[in-house]
């Protein structure tokens, strides 16, 4: 089966994009990450894509003030040139309309850094440990008009320990991140998991 041809949208450091990179170059893998795009141009992920000769582009949403579907149909150009099939969000920053996220509805994932529905938003280590969760964890998600809401792909957890900080908390998480969204993205590409079933 021919493989996916997959966008990562960026807005940092870009160490999900990384993860999805490496398990990519098995080919038994079920996708290929064809482009690495980024809202900002000062995104570190940026230079391991292009390091890895992968596809980067920047639309940056400055740009269009504050019309963010200006901004999305930019983001559409390049992901229909580049004849992308699946987009996965990793650390991007942007949220998106429903006109974007019903374009691609069932083909854009997400990863979030709590056990949802737990901890949506920003912030999750902190307020993980403010609530005194025992367990905290990583889901990657569909994702769907309202943000960090849609149905569950993936997910895994550890226990909170009285050690930890948020910095700890955040680079164990960090982990769990790495290992799931590769997992998650696979489990899509082959078509084994798609939003329609719920
Ligand atoms: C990750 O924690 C991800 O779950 C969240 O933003 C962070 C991005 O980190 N959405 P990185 O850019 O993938 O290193």
């Amino acid at each position: 089966m021919a493989r996916k041809r997959v966008a990562i949208l960026i807005s940092g450091r870009g160490s999900n994009m990384t993860a999805l990179v490496e398990a990519a170059k098995d080919p038994a893998y079920p996708a290929e990450i064809v482009l690495v795009l980024s809202n900002r141009a000062d995104a570190a992920g940026l230079a391991r894509a292009q390091a890895e000769g992968i596809a980067t582009v920047v639309v940056d949403h400055t740009r269009f003030g504050k019309d963010r579907e200006a901004f999305e149909r930019a983001l559409q150009a390049e992901l229909e040139h580049h004849r992308v099939e699946l987009v996965c969000l990793a650390g991007f920053m942007r949220l998106l309309t429903p006109w974007f996220v019903r374009r691609w509805e069932g083909r854009l994932i997400n990863i979030h850094p709590a056990l949802l529905p737990a901890f949506k938003g920003l912030n999750t280590h902190e307020r993980a440990l403010a609530e005194g969760a025992t367990h905290h964890g990583a889901t990657v998600h569909f994702v769907v008009p309202e943000m960090d809401s849609g149905p569950i792909i993936l997910q895994d957890r550890l226990r909170v320990l009285a050690t930890d900080d948020a910095d700890s908390l955040a680079a164990r998480v960090l982990e769990i991140e790495h290992r799931i969204y590769p997992q998650a993205l696979a489990l899509v590409a082959r078509g084994e998991v798609a939003i329609g079933d719920r």
